[in-house]
């Protein structure tokens, strides 16, 4: 393993001093034990000390003398000030949320100095004149040591180490059922010794209970939680989709209502039904030239939360799979001015707190939860993921009820260790890798265009005009390629990348190709896609036109809870009759399946909804597609296509909602 760089900039006017600090502070960090490889060095202005935090990733710390940037300017003539020790500590904490910031004190009132910085994230003070750069070197280095503790994964190392019989679950016992199996020894070794070593249970006191966290979870969490900006985060080993329905079954009550994007994860549909709410369903923007659903628009989202104003929650995805970012800091604050929780989904945003470009986050816009697939954009195992929680009223208690409803008994602990570990790393070289992922993003949009065929979808192209005054961002990581003058459909270019150049892509639409850069795109990745892509593109052949798709229907009504509606048992009637014609007996029945087409993954139909001429015609459609469409909900009766309806009885026990 690489040894780590931590660079700690000092950050003082005064010459001599500076040299001085920088000399003591390295001639300890020479004598005494380094491990972090903490390096000292410095500047003499508050805007070089801003550009080194921007241009050098490998800075963990820095200390700010209060003379200069003397916290009421009293010297103002005396000395060539640009900005209070205040500002300068507010900027580099905005800046880079996870630095640790220390002040040196010169001033005869420390008192003043410690007061005026009270309410900002300062780990420590040190008095210039005592010079005792040993002293601050260690405290230097201790606090550094603490943030690249990791407490879940340490233990969980030391255990397996420890190297304790095993007389408990799993029955692989350490791997040892498999180790000498001449059928299934293969996977033992094709997996690695050490996943079934760490492969440990609740049997282990010592390496705590995920459903009770007293211990090394607790402690592994409370650290996430800090690094994210959080109350309180708790790790999920069934990745957000549970993350999400944890919550509803913790904020909503059977009948509550919830504000939700029609657009959002399958999981959010499957949490109204759980949970019983009413969902009050907003429509997506959609870009029609591309079929790309994409935010609700303000507009809609104001009057939703003025129309609802007793809904308990209001759910958005941000940013959306295609990279689209809402600007949460208005829409939560009329969401809270109404007393409606904001949930915001970040599946695809969890790296967004390390790098300026990314924020703010939902929980620095006011969200009372964000949950993040960590396993989606940064080091953890699938299906690790974070819920976030700020919610000043939140209910621990039926929290936890709900946390442990939804998982098992036997968590993955491998997970939870890679959930420690990927907290470690972005805080430590998030900021670094984010500027060089972003570094990437840029010479990959470039290179894209420059083949003349595909082109990247940029902020304007993606945004439908409803939502174009909306201040709407676009996360770069998420490239979206428009395909359209390849000569290729979607499916065979995204054949041709995986066979003929070992390519495989993150998504598409019947038109684009989306590629998702995370901090673990490389340099060399980058060259290999631009070099299939610009072979592809020189072997010249004639372009197709934009494939046009059927927009989806509009929603119609919900006639009952999607729960109630859900629960019936229905009875299956056919799509088409006999003769392939549509059945129309259908239209004015009631779905008790949620229906979705994939692509675009949204439903078109959701248990308690109103079936119109309009969506078995688009359902139809979609079955007769060229391209192979899955269409989620649908029940096959032989080869007939059919739907679960409700049946005249059912529909006469249940409440209406209108
Ligand atoms: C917006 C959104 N939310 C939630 C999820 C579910 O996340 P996970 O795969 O961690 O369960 C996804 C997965 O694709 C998603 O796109």
């Amino acid at each position: 393993m690489k040894k780590p760089v931590s660079r700690i900039l000092i950050i003082n006017d005064e010459k001599l001093i500076l040299k001085e600090f920088i000399k003591g502070l390295n001639a300890a960090a020479k004598s005494i034990e380094n491990p972090l490889g903490l390096i000292f060095s410095g500047v003499t202005t508050a805007q070089e000390a801003l550009q080194s935090i921007e241009q050098d990733g490998d800075i963990q710390a820095v200390v700010v003398d209060d003379t200069l940037y003397t916290l009421k300017n009293h010297d103002q003539k005396a000395r060539n000030l640009q900005m209070t020790a205040l500002e300068l500590v507010q900027k580099i904490s905005h800046f880079r949320p996870e630095l640790n910031i220390y002040i040196l004190i010169a001033q005869e009132k420390e008192d003043e100095v410690v007061d005026a910085l009270f309410s900002e994230t300062v780990d420590g003070y040190f008095y210039r004149e005592e010079r005792d750069y040993r002293g601050m070197y260690r405290i230097l280095n201790a606090q550094l040591q603490e943030k690249t503790r990791t407490p879940f994964y340490d233990q969980l190392k030391n255990y397996v180490f420890m190297a304790k019989d095993a007389w408990h679950t799993p029955g692989h016992s350490s791997g040892d059922s498999l180790r000498d199996s001449p059928w299934v020894g293969d996977f033992y070794e094709f997996i690695g010794e050490n996943i079934f070593r760490a492969d440990l249970s609740v049997s282990v006191p010592t390496l705590d209970s995920l459903m009770e966290p007293t211990g090394v979870i607790a402690e592994a969490q409370k650290v996430a939680a800090h690094a994210f900006g959080a109350r309180q985060t708790y790790f999920a080993t069934n990745g957000t989709s549970t993350a999400n329905k944890v919550i509803f079954q913790t904020l909503l009550a059977p009948g509550d209502k919830l504000i939700l994007d029609r657009n959002c994860h399958k999981s959010i549909h499957h949490g109204v039904v759980l949970s019983g709410a009413h969902p009050v369903y907003l429509n997506s923007s959609v870009n029609k030239k591309f079929n790309i659903y994409g935010p609700v628009s303000k507009k809609t989202l104001y009057q939703a939360i003025e129309e609802h104003s007793d809904a308990q929650a209001l759910i958005l995805t941000s940013c959306t799979y295609d990279g689209l970012r809402y600007d949460l800091p208005p829409i939560i604050q009329a969401a809270h001015s109404e007393g409606i929780k904001v949930i915001i989904d970040e599946a695809w945003y969890g790296f967004a707190r390390f790098h300026p470009d990314f924020r703010p986050t939902a929980l620095e816009a006011g969200a009372d939860y964000a949950t993040q697939s960590t396993h989606k954009v940064l080091s953890a195992f699938s299906q690790s993921s974070m819920i976030h929680v700020n919610d000043p009223d939140f209910n621990e208690h039926l929290f936890r009820e709900n946390f442990n409803m939804h998982t098992s008994t036997s968590p993955q602990y491998s997970m939870i260790a890679s959930l420690d570990v990927a907290r470690k790393q972005i805080m430590l070289e998030g900021y670094k890798l984010l500027s060089r992922t972003l570094e990437l993003a840029k010479e990959l949009r470039i290179q894209i265009n420059a083949t003349g065929v595909f082109q990247v979808l940029e902020l304007p192209d993606l945004l439908p005009d409803e939502i174009k005054h909306d201040n709407i961002q676009l996360d770069p990581t998420k490239v979206t390629v428009d395909i359209s003058r390849c000569s290729f459909t979607i499916e065979e270019l995204i054949q041709e990348l995986f066979e003929r150049f070992n390519i495989q892509v993150e998504k598409s639409t019947f038109n684009t190709l989306t590629l998702l850069l995370t901090i673990g795109t490389t340099r060399s990745k980058v060259s290999r896609l631009y070099d299939a892509l610009m072979r592809i593109a020189r072997e010249n052949r004639s372009p197709r036109r934009l494939y046009q798709t059927t927009e989806i229907p509009v929603f119609t009504e919900l006639e009952y809870l999607p729960r109630d509606a859900f629960y019936c048992n229905g009875e299956l009637v056919p799509l088409l009759n006999e003769e392939e014609i549509i059945n129309s007996s259908l239209i004015g029945r009631i779905c008790a399946d949620q229906i979705t087409p994939y692509p675009p993954g949204i439903p078109v139909l959701v248990p308690g909804q109103i079936i119109s001429q309009e969506i078995i015609q688009y359902l139809i459609s979609m079955l007769r597609s060229q391209k192979r469409i899955e269409i989620h909900g649908i029940v096959y009766d032989g080869y007939l296509p059919c739907l679960r309806l409700l049946t005249a009885t059912e529909e006469r026990n249940l409440v209406k909602l209108n």
